[in-house]
């Protein structure tokens, strides 16, 4: 059985396929309506979340099927102490798939040791968060037209962002992308993903502190939340959560084509008098998490659709 813990659990000709069957989802949507028919997806959320957990669920229900769940471990039996393990092996007998976010990193790998159906990670502490990445490559993908040769600025909390973890990992498999890390130094990337996905990967990158600096070069400015929750105490993060605030004024050197995207939820790091930019593409990135999602759980369940066979539309 199939579960998706990173991005590296799909090769990039699996990535490439992926992205070809969520954008025929995006374009005949009809056509999928009722692939999911009879089949439930549980989403167990140990952690707060609304675009996950949500476009799950959508995802779910736009292809016929059903959802259950919890949205936070005080609604579930981890409040009384049960292990993600009992409760995946439950879950098991309800639903047949299940997507998981945990506080814990590992928590949903220790989950799928114990599940008899697919698990997805929908975010393991400040460790991998792979459906956001392949929205995030699908995303890159549809606006810019190619997913090599072009140069990214991962900005802001770069020590704790699972996103920005598993996007790194996920591109330095392709060629000729450059990577410029933006953040000060205390949210620095870690050295696992410095030492053993970038350097490596023989990628080239460089990390800086200054946006100003950087935005000229980018065709993707990928801007991150700093990630309170992650934080050992409170001063340190009053100090470091409007190191970046991007505006206007600070859009204006940047490329007419460059994307600026954001996994959401945004604090203060993008100002909304941005949203109006043509550039601003971060909420068109959350529209499109839907199509990944559904194309992930097509996937994972082995279920095809043939494209011979013509679909009842609008059902
Ligand atoms: C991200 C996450 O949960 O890691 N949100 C999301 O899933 N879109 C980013 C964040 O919370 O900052």
């Amino acid at each position: 059985m199939r579960h998706c813990m990173s991005p590296l659990d799909f090769s990039v000709d699996e990535i490439d396929e992926l992205m070809g069957l969520a954008a025929d989802i995006e374009e005949n949507p009809a056509k999928y309506a009722h692939a999911c028919d009879g089949k439930r997806l549980a989403t167990c959320f140990y952690e707060p979340s609304t675009r996950t957990r949500l476009s799950f669920e959508s995802a779910m229900l736009r292809l016929g099927g059903q959802t259950l769940g919890f949205a936070s471990a005080d609604s579930s039996s981890a409040s009384k102490g049960e292990s993600v393990a009992d409760t995946v092996r439950v879950i098991s007998g309800y639903a047949d798939i299940c997507a998981m976010r945990h506080p814990k990193e590992g928590a949903p790998l220790v989950a799928s040791t114990k599940s008899e159906i697919p698990v997805i990670n929908a975010g393991d502490g400040g460790h991998n968060h792979p459906t956001q990445t392949l929205t995030d490559l699908y995303t890159i993908h549809s606006l810019i037209g190619r997913l090599d040769n072009f140069t990214i600025g991962l900005c802001g909390d770069l020590k704790f962002g699972r996103t920005v973890h598993s996007l790194i990992s996920a591109l330095v498999r392709y060629t000729g992308v450059h990577f410029i890390l933006i953040s000060p130094e205390e949210l620095k990337i870690p050295s696992y993903i410095r030492e053993d996905v970038l350097r490596r990967s023989g990628a080239t990158f460089e990390e800086v502190e200054s946006l100003e600096d950087a935005m000229p070069q980018l065709d993707v400015l990928y801007m991150t939340r700093v990630q309170k929750e992650r934080f050992f105490n409170e001063e340190d993060y009053v100090r470091l959560k409007d190191r970046y605030i991007l505006t206007k004024e600070k859009m204006k050197p940047a490329k007419e084509k460059m994307i600026v995207l954001h996994p959401l939820p945004r604090v203060n790091e993008i100002s909304v008098d941005v949203d109006d930019d043509p550039r601003a593409q971060y909420f068109t990135q959350a529209k499109k998490a839907v199509f990944v999602r559904m194309a992930l759980i097509l996937t994972l369940l082995g279920i095809q659709v043939d494209p011979a066979i013509p679909q009842p539309s609008n059902s």
